[in-house]
């Protein structure tokens, strides 16, 4: 395979997320053979069983970028030491009806970026704890736990700092080549 579709998850409905402009930036640092789509998880409605037969436009359309999907992203704050309601929203509604969870074998990676010190690590940890019961493979090493301070972003929509870059990039070359792996 050529190219490899990279559904994005911005698990932020913020304007100005920080979370998004790291799916922003971090795809700046990707080769051509990843092609990423956004799949947006604002216009889902709340998840209920009843409506499992009959699932809205907005979850079929979520389901079916998943599915066209050979990767996944998630880029993810911390809300209260665990994942936004909105992610786990999405993570629920694609993972039904029973037998039809469209989430497994997509291989994902998972970034964070928050204002505190612990930089989403706890949010992540819960993600893989979901992911792990959906059937996803998550990469692995190396962790991204990012913490927003002063010049983290430049304003150009890339980072503001060498290192930073440099990790990200790092990270990028072995994401790119563990999807390949996965995907065949
Ligand atoms: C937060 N924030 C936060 N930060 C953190 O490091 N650990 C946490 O547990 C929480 N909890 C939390 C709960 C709620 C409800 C909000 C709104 C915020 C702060 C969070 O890191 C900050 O708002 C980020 O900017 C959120 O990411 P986006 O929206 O910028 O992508």
């Amino acid at each position: 395979m050529d190219q490899y579709r990279v559904g994005v998850i911005v698990a932020s409905l913020r304007k100005d997320s920080l979370n998004a402009k790291l799916a922003d930036a971090l795809q700046r640092l990707a080769p051509e053979a990843l092609l990423f789509e956004r799949i947006g998880i604002d216009d889902l409605p709340l998840y209920n069983q009843d409506e499992d037969a009959a699932p809205a436009q907005a979850v079929q359309r979520l389901k079916s970028q998943i599915t066209s999907s050979q990767a996944l992203l998630f880029a993810t704050p911390e809300y209260n030491r665990s994942i936004p309601g909105v992610l786990k929203n999405a993570l629920d509604h694609a993972s039904r009806p029973y037998g039809k969870n469209v989430w497994a074998g997509k291989p994902a990676g998972i970034v964070g970026i928050s204002v505190g010190a612990v930089g989403t690590a706890a949010a992540q940890q819960h993600l893989r704890t979901i992911l792990a019961y959906l059937d996803v493979p998550t990469f692995g090493q190396p962790e991204v736990y990012l913490q927003a301070t002063e010049g983290f972003f430049d304003g150009d929509g890339g980072f503001g700092r060498d290192g930073t870059r440099k990790f990200l990039q790092g990270w990028m070359t072995r994401y790119v080549a563990w999807i390949k792996q996965q995907a065949g």
